[in-house]
């Protein structure tokens, strides 16, 4: 199986970084396993400009921007499992894992209704990798999870937008310092239990 995992943080090798190596690790237990981790703050991708040209409105072209996201994106058609990574910046997912959900946006086909008069009443949607699994991954620096339930929420709606399947969601708390969470036994335990479901 073929699993593409985005770490949402700027920090590699720090705490969604271990966290997302233990849920590979889990999946890589049960089956065999090919992974390609992003690092989103390395790749390069573009800040998504607004201009709609991938929606039904505009009639579903090209995105514009010229960068890694359309290999990227072939590739999330051909894969069979998600993982998304995000440290909690400012109470909501990075800048870099919102980037990545907005040019996931061409994923999205819509058929627009229209009335008589050709005024939108209604959508229906379908999406290029409807059906695949997710796992989703936040570490943040308090240590009360009510300081991501913003994030929590929004990571799961997208993650439902996109018509994926969420196996599993981690959380870990208290990580202010760098890598901080391979301290934590039990909430590495936890991610790599989310990918032996990822891979199951
Ligand atoms: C710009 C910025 C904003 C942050 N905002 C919050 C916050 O609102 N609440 C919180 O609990 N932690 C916050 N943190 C701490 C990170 O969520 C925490 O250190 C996390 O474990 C970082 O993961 P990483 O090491 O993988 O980057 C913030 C960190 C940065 C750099």
């Amino acid at each position: 199986m073929k699993i593409m995992a985005f770490v949402g943080s700027p920090r590699k090798g720090s705490n969604v970084d271990t966290l997302i190596d233990s849920v590979i690790e889990g999946a890589k237990s049960t089956t065999d396993v090919e992974v390609e981790k992003v690092h989103l703050y390395d790749a390069d991708i573009k800040l998504c400009i607004g201009c709609l040209a991938c929606t039904a409105l505009k009639g579903g072209k090209d995105c514009p921007l010229q960068d890694d996201m359309a290999g990227i994106l072939e590739r999330m058609q051909a894969a069979d499992a998600f993982v998304f990574g995000t440290p909690n910046h400012v109470h909501s997912m990075s800048a870099g894992l919102t980037n990545l959900l907005c040019r996931m946006q061409p994923l999205i086909k819509m058929d627009v209704i229209r009335d008589d008069a050709g005024k939108i009443i209604g959508a229906d949607a379908t999406t290029l990798i409807k059906g695949k699994k997710a796992v989703m991954v936040v570490s943040q620096g308090d240590f009360s999870v009510s300081q991501s339930s913003l994030l929590l929420k929004t990571l799961a709606a997208n993650i439902t937008d996109f018509q994926l399947k969420k196996v599993a969601e981690i959380f870990s708390g208290g990580n202010l310092e760098r890598a901080q969470v391979k301290e934590k036994e039990h909430d590495l335990q936890a991610a790599f239990a989310a990918g032996v479901k990822l891979a199951g």
